[in-house]
């Protein structure tokens, strides 16, 4: 959980999607259909208010949930207003749906959705729980339901016997976008499967920053050298 300064509130883009009596506000913010859009390594905030036009409904305790399951929160996060955090944003967070509700009453709820996108030439890492006793004897991974090609999509897989991770170094939107699945197969358990729904935006230019700093390296040289050639005047005056 983080505080968020005040004064960026009123910088930063607000959406809302409000039901009766409990509302979210997020950064960056909410659509219409109470999805917000992120990324990897990024970072959300939520906050969650009780609004009621009833003065005793504005200190209510509230609850928040990550896809079901009640998120721990400190007392002084609970009344009236309550805020929780997800960063860095991993994988895991694509299509996780973060609800609040009134504490004494569940019907009073309001929820988001988080849809996380991965920008085209980063990591895509991709990973499988398949521990079990006795282990399982396979683990095979598809992309849009035929098995992966692990030539052509620059993919690699590794296995520990924990975990089973497919990575691809750098994305492309066409080839690494689709619907990934991995299935582990048990001699006794029969298959098991995990899907992965991996949406690629387009790189978004970034400043850069070598110029900028070089810049302003520049200029500050410049002035030291300036404020030094009238020292020299300076003291030469003074003896
Ligand atoms: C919960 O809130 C709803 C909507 O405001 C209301 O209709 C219902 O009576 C409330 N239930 C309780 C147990 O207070
Ligand atoms: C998630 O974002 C991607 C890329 O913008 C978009 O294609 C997809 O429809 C979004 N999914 C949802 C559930 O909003
Ligand atoms: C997988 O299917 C989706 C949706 O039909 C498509 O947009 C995407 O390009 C496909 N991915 C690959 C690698 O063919």
């Amino acid at each position: 959980m983080k505080l968020i300064r005040p004064l960026l509130f009123h910088f930063l883009l607000y959406c809302a999607t409000e039901t009766l009596g409990v509302k979210i506000q997020s950064v960056p913010g909410v659509n219409s259909e109470g999805v917000i859009q992120t990324e990897l390594e990024k970072t959300v905030s939520l906050v969650c208010q009780s609004d009621g036009d009833h003065e005793s409904q504005a200190d209510e305790e509230l609850v928040w949930k990550r896809n079901g399951a009640a998120i721990s929160l400190t007392e002084e996060n609970k009344k009236g207003h309550s805020s929780v955090c997800v960063t860095p944003i991993i994988y895991e967070d694509n299509g996780a749906t973060f609800t609040c509700h009134l504490s004494k009453n569940a019907t009073v709820t309001a929820s988001v959705t988080l849809n996380v996108t991965l920008e085209e030439e980063a990591v895509l890492v991709l990973q499988c729980d398949i521990w079990a006793n006795p282990p399982v004897f396979s683990v095979s991974w598809k992309l849009n339901g035929s098995t992966v090609d692990l030539l052509a999509g620059g993919f690699s897989v590794t296995n520990d016997g924990l975990t089973s991770r497919l990575t691809a170094k750098k994305m492309k939107k066409s080839l690494h976008e689709g619907t990934y699945q991995c299935t582990a197969e048990s001699p006794i358990y029969g298959g098991h499967s995990k899907q992965f729904i991996v949406a690629v935006t387009e790189k978004t230019l970034k400043v850069p920053l070598m110029p900028m700093i070089a810049g302003l390296v520049v200029v500050c040289l410049t002035a030291l050298l300036a404020i030094a050639s009238r020292w020299d005047k300076i003291t030469k005056c003074c003896k």
